[in-house]
């Protein structure tokens, strides 16, 4: 029950997360940043006409990694999943704007890159779901939970965007 409360809160209450203050988590994984496609991945969100309020490369510590797909601990691709995923420094971003969780999982295209179409990133760029170049969270919920566990507030930027009544 208080989990309900504090969830409707958040989506409401918190300035900041909706309409085009919505924010997403985006993260170019170890293989993405290897492979030289963060330019490309921030290219394509910037020319949709979202805005980037947060940007880091990290190597990343396995217990935020634990913590991040916490959901997905009893899968038997568990223990691979953090290996891959701390194999070497990712690009972790915040980008914002009006319905940028669902339009961004559009972009990325499906978990595995053979069920993605091409235009997608994942549809474009790769070919094993093991190796699927980029995170994008599921849900203004997932956002939320995962900026905060990504980022410091200090580290979001609030900024106007020169665009912005060009997109809006
Ligand atoms: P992500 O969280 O990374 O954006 O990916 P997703 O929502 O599309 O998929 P999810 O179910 O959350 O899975 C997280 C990541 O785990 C790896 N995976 N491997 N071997 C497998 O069958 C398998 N299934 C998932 C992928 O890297 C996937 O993105
Ligand atoms: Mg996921």
């Amino acid at each position: 029950m208080i989990f309900l409360f504090m969830s409707i809160f958040a989506r409401f209450f918190q300035p900041g997360w909706t309409g085009v203050n919505e924010r997403t988590f985006i993260a170019v994984k170890p293989d993405g940043v290897q492979r030289k496609l963060v330019g490309e991945i921030v290219r394509r969100f910037e020319k949709k006409g979202f805005k980037l309020v947060g940007f880091k490369l990290e190597q990343v510590p396995e217990d935020l990694l634990r913590e991040h797909y916490w959901d997905l601990r009893n899968k038997p691709f568990f223990s691979s999943l953090i290996r891959y995923m701390s194999s070497g420094p990712v690009v972790a971003m915040v980008w914002q704007g009006l319905d940028v969780v669902k339009t961004a999982r559009k972009m990325l295209g499906e978990t595995n890159p053979a069920d993605s179409l091409p235009g997608t990133i994942r549809g474009d760029f790769c070919v094993e779901v093991g190796k699927n170049v980029i995170h994008g969270s599921d849900s203004v919920e997932s956002a939320q939970k995962e900026i905060s566990l990504w980022f410091r507030q200090s580290e979001l930027h609030h900024w106007e965007s020169s665009s912005r009544n060009w997109i809006y």
